[in-house]
């Protein structure tokens, strides 16, 4: 993989997070959805690359663009498995709250766990806790395992978890064992690459959230040395039959790192739409327009912060092809 390629993939999702950011606090999802797919659908086009979707925006009859299957790139370079999330925090972005990301993740061709679209039980940890956690665990063995690894009581130990229904056990688990709780509105990509920031404040995250996030995660925590596990969550026949279909047979099975992206590189990319623990989001001045991306490479493991400052007078559309 050519080591070019993260500046190609900072253009990407900078260009998807400037088109969604001004749909912020407009309380249209959808559009602000939008918005980021096409931006990020033009930018690919102009990259050296043979990439294959294998996350994106659903299978090919329900997306009109960057559905699973679908060619990106110039078809020039490496041949690679592409993972996109344009707007990570839809109801984040139309509520103009925390953490909304434009994202893509991409590994060798075959790499990349083909997540089918339902939840996934997750759990994960930044680079000191590597090796410690086990989802099968209690969670008090976890936050336990986490304290030490740390070198703190478990009463320092902050969680972060989805702010859902079906989490009220967790989060009373959670709270009995003594760990303090980060409850978040959305956006668990964000949150799991959060644990692996001593800044952000969180240690750990638990809960059930999207599949394919949970890849993208693991793309994100393998650059930054961290670890996630997950469990598919299949609710009925139908996504049974879904992730058999998508090459997973044993739906029971611990996905460990090495389940959700193998290999010895990747590259992972985030821009913040709105701002975040880590990343700030877009911020419109006039005829110019600044983001914030996280971008970073597994085989070297350098992690860097790119600040942009774009004319939107110069480049009304974001790309120059
Ligand atoms: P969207 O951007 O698709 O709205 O996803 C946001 C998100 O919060 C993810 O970060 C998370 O994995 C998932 O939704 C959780 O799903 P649910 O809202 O159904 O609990």
């Amino acid at each position: 993989m050519e080591r070019s390629l993260s500046m190609e993939l900072v253009r990407v999702t900078e260009a998807a997070a400037l088109k969604s950011a001004r749909w912020m606090g407009r309380g249209k999802k959808e559009e602000a959805d939008d918005a980021a797919t096409s931006a990020m659908r033009d930018v690919f086009d102009t990259i050296p690359m043979k990439g294959t979707v294998v996350i994106g925006e659903g299978e090919m009859d329900e997306a009109p663009m960057l559905y699973i299957g679908e060619k990106l790139g110039n078809g020039y370079g490496p041949r690679v498995d592409v993972a996109v999330d344009p707007l990570e925090g839809t109801n984040i972005v139309a509520n103009g709250t925390w953490n909304a990301l434009a994202v893509i993740a991409i590994a060798d061709h075959g790499q990349l766990l083909h997540a089918p679209d339902m939840y996934m039980d997750k759990i994960a940890v930044g680079p000191e806790s590597v090796g410690k956690i086990d989802i099968n665990a209690t969670v008090a063995d976890n936050l336990k395992a986490v304290a030490e690894a740390k070198g703190k009581d478990v009463e320092d130990v902050v969680a972060t978890i989805l702010d859902r229904k079906r989490h009220q056990q967790l989060i009373h688990e959670i709270r009995d064992a003594g760990a303090r709780i980060k409850l978040i509105s959305d956006g668990d990509v964000a949150a799991a690459i959060n644990t692996a920031f001593d800044d952000t404040g969180v240690d750990i995250l638990f809960g059930s959230g999207g599949a394919p996030e949970g890849v993208l995660a693991a793309v994100a925590l393998k650059c930054l040395g961290g670890e996630i596990q997950g469990k598919l969550l299949p609710a009925n026949d139908d996504e049974l039959d879904r992730c058999i279909r998508m090459g997973i047979e044993d739906v029971n099975k611990v996905l460990y790192m090495e389940d959700f992206v193998g290999g010895e590189d990747a590259i992972f990319a985030a821009t913040g739409v709105t701002d975040g623990e880590l990343l700030q989001g877009v911020q419109f001045k006039g005829q110019k327009a600044t983001t914030q991306t996280l971008v970073m490479r597994a085989k070297s493991g350098t992690v860097r912060f790119i600040d942009g400052d774009h004319s939107l007078k110069k480049k009304p559309n974001l790309v120059i092809k």
